[in-house]
């Protein structure tokens, strides 16, 4: 039988997501059970990836699932990626991003054009990952997550005052 359920996504500025999260030791049943529920969750959020952090569970562990955004000559599989790094990364790219995490705001980020990522698969299996497009932006947004990191850390001074005020004046709004 397999049981899902829908995780509640921590917001900014809650502080498990400006925690670095821990190395998965063992992928037991709980492990199993949380990236279910985590890809059930990025699925009807919907999010195209979600970082173990952002459900308040603060371990090396993120989903990514390009399907439905994609076109069909280049589908890439639903990722699990367990206690994930960067092997290499080249070339730089500027382009819109969003997160669960910050609802309702997005903004131009600089990133590597191509990176190259190891990680374990969900039954503990290593392997090793080369993207570029798409996928590579994910990647490093989810990585970046795991190392405490939102998107808006990666703006420039201006910008990231520009964000912090918005977002000031938004939540006195709703107080
Ligand atoms: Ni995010």
């Amino acid at each position: 039988m397999n049981i899902m359920a829908l995780r509640n996504i921590c917001t900014y500025p809650d502080p498990v997501l400006r925690t670095k999260t821990a190395r998965v030791g063992t992928i037991d049943n709980a492990t199993n059970r949380l990236i279910d529920d985590m890809i059930e969750t990025m699925h009807a959020a919907p999010g195209v990836g979600l970082a173990a952090n952002q459900v308040g569970v603060s371990l090396q562990l993120a989903v990514i699932d390009l399907s439905q955004v994609e076109d069909e000559t280049r589908r890439h599989p639903l990722l699990v990626l367990i206690n994930p790094e960067f092997l290499s990364m080249e070339g730089s790219v500027t382009e819109e991003e969003g997160c669960l995490s910050l609802p309702e705001y997005t903004e131009s980020v600089k990133r590597a054009a191509k990176v190259k990522v190891r990680a374990l698969d969900r039954s503990g299996k290593p392997y090793e990952l080369e993207a570029q497009g798409l996928l590579a932006k994910a990647l490093q947004h989810e990585i970046d997550h795991l190392n405490g990191l939102l998107f808006i850390d990666r703006l420039s001074p201006l910008k990231k005052n520009i964000f912090k005020r918005r977002f000031r004046k938004t939540s006195s709004q709703t107080e």
